[in-house]
């Protein structure tokens, strides 16, 4: 392999160092480039920019494959509980039964919230969508925690702050939805492990006993797993980018789950429900949709249908699409809206649109129908994604910050006015 790369501008040839990662992956190093040539480089999207090094996750996009720190998400998805499958992203090995132990020990210890995020709460009106209310109860954290506000804190302080957002995420996360339904929050129940403590903080009532369901449990703790990080995503590079200012933990977190709102990431999961109830209430002629997400006078877009590195199958949607037959089964629920997207998918396979262009199920496509089955409303689709990605947050945070990478900054092209001078409001036109 070459490890040097030449470019040639107006007569004058540059080398650029070739640097190779553990995959054999290749990229030109152009951190000299504005130096040596003058030149900086346009991507925007970042569609062939690589921004960082990291040991966290591995994709493949054309082979559908994706590891975490070198395990494949089928075996751990299979054989792991999410609090080990967080463990391994953040801390890089999978923990022995004691450090096992201790890690859940931690985290059961840290559920609770201050008593006073309720006052917070209690200032968003109930139609507030949960994933604002989340975001903003993520970033009060840095209130009643201000020791967390300094990210060069001692290790043992920074790993107190990791176990303080994995443990609170799930009490948060389930008060913004008791928010939306306008009932009263649940305190969390340190005698479930992490899933059932969530389920039950979500749907249990003061009237009824409420009962854990291990279908359910086993359903949520694979769906955690599979989200639990991506590389360098859209709401991943925010946390790092965010995090690069010395922004605290809680705070970049904070902004990672207002870029995965955004319907084009993690609010897929929302949209491709709404999409799929459209196409129902319009009589489910999935051809006719099929259509239109080919139209390019339409705006409509197959939601949970391509992705930006997988030219091949997600590997995450082929497991929930497996889960959503078998979670339906025991749990008795016949959806209409899984036949309609197992429709779409089955035509949208076959078409010249979608297989030229190699858009196949991603992990949004699927998720919202386990997570229906499973009674979460629609609106809270995105904040499950988020309970599952924060540990991706998490170690992309903590990697970015013990590597001491630079402020993140990117450089542009000006397109804007040449020099001219002021004109006084009574010359102008
Ligand atoms: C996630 O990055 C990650 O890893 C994200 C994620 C993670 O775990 O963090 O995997 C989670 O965000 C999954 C993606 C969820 N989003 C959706 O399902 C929304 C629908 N999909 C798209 O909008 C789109 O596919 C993206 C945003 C996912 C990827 O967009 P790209 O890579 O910028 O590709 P593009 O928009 O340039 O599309 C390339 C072509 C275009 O057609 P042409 O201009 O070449 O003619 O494919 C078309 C697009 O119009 N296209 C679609 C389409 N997705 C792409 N056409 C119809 N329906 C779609 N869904």
């Amino acid at each position: 392999m070459s490890d040097k790369a030449t470019l040639t501008y107006e007569g004058k040839t540059y080398e650029l160092p070739v640097v190779e990662g553990t995959e054999n992956e290749k990229g030109i190093d152009i951190s000299k480039l504005r130096a040596l040539s003058g030149l900086i480089t346009l991507d925007p999207g970042f569609k062939n920019t690589g921004s960082t090094r990291s040991a966290i996750t591995y994709l493949d996009g054309e082979n559908g494959i994706l590891r975490y720190r070198g395990y494949s998400i089928e075996e751990l998805a299979e054989n792991a509980s999410f609090l080990e499958v967080s463990y391994l992203i953040i801390y890089g090995e999978l923990p022995n039964k004691s450090q096992y132990e201790l890690f859940c020990k931690e985290i059961t210890e840290h559920t609770l919230v201050h008593e006073e995020i309720k006052n917070i709460l209690d200032g968003f009106p109930s139609n507030a969508h949960p994933m604002g209310v989340l975001s903003s109860l993520i970033s009060s954290l840095t209130a009643f925690y201000p020791e967390s506000l300094d990210p060069n804190r001692s290790s043992e302080e920074v790993h107190l702050s990791i176990i303080r957002i994995i443990a609170k995420i799930p009490t948060l996360a389930s008060w913004a939805f008791k928010n939306e339904i306008g009932h009263p929050v649940n305190y969390p129940d340190n005698n479930l492990e992490y899933g059932s403590n969530f389920l039950k903080m979500m749907f249990a009532i003061p009237s009824e006993v409420y009962k854990s369901d291990p279908v359910l449990a086993d359903a949520l703790n694979k769906l955690l797993i599979l989200h639990a990080d991506h590389e360098q995503n859209c709401s991943t590079a925010t946390v790092r980018i965010v995090g690069s200012s010395h922004a605290s933990l809680y705070s970049s977190v904070s902004a990672g789950i207002s870029a995965l709102w955004g319907p084009l990431h993690g609010g897929a999961n929302q949209a491709v429900i709404e999409m799929l109830e459209a196409i129902r209430a319009d009589g489910g002629d999935v051809q006719k949709y099929m259509d239109k997400a080919k139209d390019k006078d339409d705006p409509f877009r197959l939601m949970g249908f391509g992705h930006r590195v997988y030219k091949n199958f997600d590997p995450r949607a082929k497991i929930i699409k497996k889960a959503a037959d078998s979670v339906l089964a025991k749990l008795g629920v016949n959806d209409p809206v899984l036949e309609i997207a197992k429709g779409l998918e089955e035509v949208a396979l076959k078409d010249p649109y979608f297989v030229e262009r190699k858009l196949y199920p991603n992990v949004d496509f699927y998720s919202g129908i386990i997570y229906r089955a499973m009674g979460i409303p629609t609106q809270m689709f995105t904040v499950m994604f988020a309970l599952g990605r924060l540990p991706g947050w998490i170690s992309q945070w903590k990697e970015m910050r013990e590597n001491n990478e630079p402020i993140g900054r990117p450089r542009q092209i000006y397109t804007g006015a040449n020099e001219r001078s002021f004109v006084n409001i009574g010359d102008r036109k």
